[in-house]
């Protein structure tokens, strides 16, 4: 795959010991990572966590430090940006204001020599249902439709590889989640590798077969979306992807099967299999959703953490579920989801509350809340809006 071929199939991208470093920053400390062709992969990261670095690494952009970039099998680490089979999608989509619709999708075709150029642009635009509105120009659209645009302009060019830089975010919420939809169907049509980068967790979950959660500049964790959710393996994920409640304590006991931890004098039990640390301090929790709430102390089970007696500090409703925040002493606080299946709040502000989970929905964590990170936090925004305006005038210069 010398000089970019206009694919018919995804190929597979494989990052192999990649390391980032900015004058006096570390953006990527050790990054390994396969995505396997013909799949829908989303990074999801908080922001200055190195999503966008890495996209440009993929790109080729930006030199890595170390590590080697291959796509479809060949090392692209040395290959210029233009003869990479990559394209990118970014979020703030640059269409040319001078061109039509269909011109601005047609343009890299032209541009490249390629065959019946017009008639690949149609299809792009049919794929984004766009195609009714080819002549008018960008200013004549809608954001969301201007996305769309971009959308067809990078696919057009039927890229082993797409790179979607958080390609939403400009849109509002409704649009956004239409979008996910559609971009979902369009990847599953054509069949090429789209590498999606967000910071929205519910994006992330409902568009990728396999989510990576990212966090300074290291992949923490990744797996397809129910599973990352249902086990998550540390604090950041545990509490980036969804909501988590959190124990602290101490294993004082452990079997084959099961793992206690007396947590603030508080026995708690999790399944050994779902949890990563075996002994010493641990941190076991388990989503607000797989907690009940009860106004009576339950019969003990087997099978299930009963914590109480505790008091209910604050209830928030919100139609279809209820939130309530149990204060358990010196367990700490629990927050409890409830549907609403009967008529409003079960519990009332104050009141004295139980609560218990299945032992089979906890999980043990590999680290603590609070245990220090691999490097300090560097949440500078200057240098993210100067690679912002250049990735805009790369965009515009690739066409
Ligand atoms: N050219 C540069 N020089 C120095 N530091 C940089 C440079 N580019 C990026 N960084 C730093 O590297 C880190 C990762 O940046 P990056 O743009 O990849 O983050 P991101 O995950 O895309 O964030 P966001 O969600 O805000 O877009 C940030 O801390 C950023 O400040
Ligand atoms: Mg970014």
């Amino acid at each position: 795959m010398s000089v970019r071929e206009f694919a018919e199939r995804g190929a597979d991208l494989q990052l192999v010991g990649i390391q980032k470093r900015f004058p006096g920053f570390t953006a990527i400390e050790e990054l390994d990572l396969t995505i396997p062709a013909g799949s829908f992969f989303a990074l999801l990261g908080p922001s200055g966590c190195g999503k966008t670095t890495t996209l440009r690494l993929v790109a080729g952009l930006e030199e890595p430090t170390r590590g080697r970039i291959l796509i479809g099998g060949t090392d692209v680490t040395d290959t210029k940006s233009h003869e990479r089979p990559v394209n990118t999608v970014f979020q703030s989509y640059a269409l040319f204001p001078h061109m039509t619709v269909i011109e601005n999708v047609a343009f890299g075709l032209k541009r490249r020599r390629i065959g019946d150029a017009l008639g690949k642009a149609h299809e792009a635009l049919r794929l984004v249902e766009l195609d009714h509105l080819a002549q008018r120009r960008p200013q004549q659209l809608s954001g969301g439709q201007q996305q769309r645009v971009a959308l067809a302009r990078a696919i057009v060019n039927r890229p082993a590889l797409l790179l979607l830089d958080e390609p939403l975010g400009a849109l509002d919420l409704k649009l956004r989640r239409q979008m996910q939809l559609e971009l979902k169907t369009i990847q599953e049509e054509v069949g090429l590798t789209f590498l999606h980068v967000t910071h929205d967790q519910e994006e992330a979950m409902t568009m990728a077969d396999t989510v990576a959660v990212m966090n300074k500049g290291a992949i923490e964790q990744m797996g397809a979306p129910a599973e990352l959710y249902e086990l998550p393996r540390t604090v950041f994920v545990a509490n980036f992807l969804g909501q988590s409640n959190l124990f602290t304590g101490e294993v004082v006991d452990t079997t084959s099967t099961a793992l206690t931890v007396d947590a603030g004098g508080t026995r708690i039990v999790v399944p050994t299999a779902r949890a990563q640390r075996h002994r010493g301090t641990v941190a076991v929790g388990v989503r607000p959703e797989k907690v009940t709430l009860h106004t009576h102390e339950p019969a003990g089970s087997a099978d299930r953490n009963v914590v109480g007696p505790g008091r209910v500090l604050d209830v928030s409703f919100s139609g279809v579920s209820t939130q309530y925040l149990v204060d358990l002493g010196a367990l700490g606080t629990v927050l409890v989801f409830a549907q609403n299946v009967g008529f409003g709040p079960v519990a009332a502000l104050g009141s004295e509350v139980w609560v218990s989970w299945e032992i089979m929905h906890g999980f043990g964590l590999d680290d603590v809340p609070g245990e220090a990170g691999r490097f300090p936090a560097d949440d500078s925004t200057t240098s993210i809006a100067a690679q912002r305006r250049d990735s805009l005038v790369s965009e515009l210069e690739e066409g």
